[in-house]
């Protein structure tokens, strides 16, 4: 094992520099006169993503480098299962170990404050504690293959418009209550090797830059010994990043040499503004890292990729993150019997992995719900596809064009633009429409499958609306009306308005599944998987319910600072919280998702216990769960509390239990919270602490289908 700390002592100023900057476009600097290699870094949340060149965003023509696409970070939390994450990170860990990689740069955990944010699909929910329940073995997963998990982006980084320069004021309660958590958990609990400082600013200074987000919090306040990186072009100023920012800069340009911490940095130190103690610290830190990841040991795990254990992992995420979200009159699951099936919609045949930014894969394969449909029914039936709509080039996202460009060439709000669309577009559209609708009642199933892709769901850019795109809303009410055996899949990133949503039976929603996506989506469709995911996320009925269209608190303005300000008006108040809160009815709750098998829940009590210290347990819910339906299934058991405290949700997740029964299985089930989970900050203090007076739990199934209601007083002894 090779000691890089005890080198510290032997590096020239200019050979610590190089170890704090890029020397390429995903690694640091390395030195070799004392043999420490560069540090290999790749995105990203959904495997390994293909090799560029050194100092240009232009793949190397490498062939080696298609590797598994993971399913999205959304898919991955809709499971609720963290066995499943820690399998995920396990994969995603022995890819990146495979690819020669040091540093994978997930997972991604922002929390989605509005459902409109481009990069959801990347995040996980729209609750902390989810959100780090499943971060945690995730890191843990990868960080056993010897790589770094680098978790992105701290923080407050939850919108995409004016990503570069937002500014966003959020107070402190809301801070540590609702952005900080998983990142705690991530760091702290979960071990982050390292962690991405992100682009918009905070506090009046870049995150980057700003001593209260990674100096005051990350390192003084959790004691973070791990390694900070910046985001890429996100350090502006050479002496704040010096002094308390981040350990490595990283950047989308190719002169490395000129980097906010290389050159501009040494003639800091030599001039005596930053003492070289300061760079001794980052370097101390990464030097750390390159032990812990066992660089230059043999014994370092070698890793591998594409392995059918992957695949079948991926293909088993898939299956778990499908949401079932609605089926009346029993409409799923299909007989495989079904002799004529027709498809509708450009997601049965679109491919995804390439698509949405720095999360893009260039994978092996990847299977689209039409080839999953074939596999799966081998011949057995007729499988058609017809369009249903047409996909154009409309302008559907706001943001900046920055590094990643997508074509937005039309804008309907203008006079050429409406020309088009009424001559060009809407007949296209019309005739497709017809097409399907004229052809739905000779076929004995419909499978619409459609929702969003990356035009929509991608870094850089938010969506501009909730609507479905491409005129879908017309083709799916349509084919409701012409049908009565119709089945809508919704493939996408995040929250969408569904005004048809009564008129179908039955609607399965999938976020981009990864390589195998499409046989879990058929083999769910046909009942050979039970499908079990639960939204991680509230979908809304419009977007005019959300909070922060209620707050008028995003995307921001200018009119207090030259760049976009942005005001968390909303404060606790996101996703599930809000609705419960203020009573919104919503068109699926956050935690929702159905089974074709049915669940009760017997007995349930709860039992106070007297804790002294914060990680002790105060309260234990314990019930009995029995599937009484006809196959196996798993349901997940979720505890909401309602903490007595004025500015408090009436309801937060505080924990959950996913349960997998056979038919006609009972399982005891005790969720257990400890004296911290129900903690609440204050600016005043400064601290945690627990408020007194009558608590509320809740046991459900989602945030509103709840089986068990009580109150209760933690009993707190010092
Ligand atoms: C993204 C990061 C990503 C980095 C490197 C940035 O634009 O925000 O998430 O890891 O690029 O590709």
């Amino acid at each position: 094992m090779k000691h890089y700390s005890s080198l510290l002592t032997e590096l020239t100023l200019e050979e610590k520099i190089a170890l704090i900057h890029a020397s390429g476009l995903f690694q640091s600097g390395g030195v070799p006169r004392l043999g420490i290699p560069p540090l290999k870094m790749s995105d990203g949340p959904s495997g390994v993503r293909q090799e560029f060149q050194n100092d240009a965003w232009i793949p190397d023509g490498n062939n080696m480098d298609a590797v598994s696409w993971l399913p999205s970070n959304t898919c991955l939390c809709s499971t609720w299962n963290r066995n499943l994450a820690r399998k995920f990170g396990e994969v995603l860990g022995e890819e990146a170990r495979g690819r020669g990689k040091d540093i994978i740069l997930a997972p991604g955990i922002n929390i989605k404050r509005t459902p409109l944010c481009g990069r959801n699909f990347e995040y996980m929910s729209e609750d902390p504690v989810l959100t780090g329940e499943l971060a945690v073995p995730l890191i843990g997963g990868i960080q056993e293959y010897d790589v770094a998990a680098c978790v992105k982006h701290f923080a407050l980084n939850n919108q995409e418009l004016d990503r570069l320069s937002v500014e966003v004021e959020v107070d402190e309660k809301t801070l540590y209550e609702l952005y900080l958590p998983a990142f705690y958990a991530a760091a702290v609990t979960g071990g982050a090797h390292s962690i991405m400082g992100a682009y918009n600013r905070y506090d009046g200074d870049f995150c980057c830059e700003g001593q209260k987000l990674l100096f005051t919090i990350l390192r003084d306040k959790w004691g973070y010994d791990g390694v900070t990186i910046s985001d890429w072009g996100a350090v502006h100023d050479t002496e704040k990043t010096a002094l308390h920012g981040v350990d490595i800069e990283m950047s989308i340009t190719p002169d490395f040499d000129d980097y906010k911490m290389a050159k501009p940095l040494l003639r800091a130190v030599e001039d005596g503004k930053i003492s070289e103690e300061v760079i001794d610290e980052k370097v101390s830190r990464i030097l750390s890292l390159y032990e812990r990841l066992h660089i230059g040991d043999e014994n370092r795990t070698r890793g591998s990729i594409n392995t059918p254990k992957h695949r079948q992992i991926i293909q088993e995420i898939a299956e778990e993150g499908a949401i079932l979200l609605k089926n009346e009159r029993e409409q799923l699951p299909l007989s495989k019997d079904t002799k004529r099936i027709l498809v509708v919609g450009d997601n049965a045949k679109r491919t995804h992995a390439a698509g949405g930014g720095s999360a893009e894969i260039k994978a092996l394969y990847e299977i689209t719900p039409m080839l999953g449909l074939r596999m799966l029914l081998g011949g057995e039936a007729v499988i058609d596809w017809l369009a249903g709509y047409y996909i154009d080039n409309e302008e559907h996202v706001k943001g900046e064009v920055d590094w990643q460009s997508i074509s937005l060439e039309v804008d309907y709000s203008t006079a050429e633009g409406k020309d088009k669309l009424e001559q060009e577009i809407i007949p296209v559209r019309n005739k497709l429409l017809r097409e399907a609708v004229e052809a739905a009642p000779d076929y004995d199933e419909v499978i619409f499958v459609g929702g969003l892709n990356h035009a929509f769901d991608v870094e850089g850019f938010d969506r501009m609306s909730l609507t479905l795109p491409y005129g879908q809303n017309e083709v799916i009410e349509a084919l409701a009306e012409a049908t009565p055996h119709l089945t809508v899949v919704l493939i996408n990133g995040g929250a969408l308005e569904m005004p048809w949503a009564d008129k179908v039976s039955a609607i399965i929603q999938t976020s981009y599944n990864g390589m195998d996506g499409g046989f879990a989506l058929a083999r769910i469709l046909f009942g050979d998987v039970n499908p079990s995911g639960k939204l991680a996320e509230t979908y809304p009925l419009c977007l005019a319910d959300t909070p922060t269209e209620h707050y008028q608190s995003y995307p921001g303005d200018f009119s207090k600072t030259e760049h976009r300000y942005t005001v968390y008006k909303e404060r606790l108040l996101v996703g599930y919280r809000y609705y419960t809160t203020k009573q919104i009815p919503v068109r699926f709750p956050f935690g929702h998702g159905l089974s074709y098998t049915d669940f009760s829940l017997l007995g349930t009590t709860h039992e106070v216990h007297a804790a002294t210290a914060d990680d002790e347990p105060v309260l234990t819910v314990t019930t009995t769960l029995a599937n009484t339906g006809r196959c196996a299934g798993k349901e997940t058991l979720q505890l909401y509390i309602g903490i007595p405290e004025e500015e408090q949700p009436v309801k937060v997740l505080k924990q959950f239990e996913k349960v997998s029964l056979s038919a006609g299985e009972e399982k005891e089930v005790s969720l257990t919270l400890c004296q911290r989970d129900l903690m609440v900050y204050s600016a005043a203090t400064g601290s945690f602490s627990l408020p007194a007076g009558e608590y509320r739990l809740y046991l459900g199934t989602s945030v509103e289908e709840i089986c068990y209601e009580a109150t209760f007083s933690p009993i707190a002894e010092s």
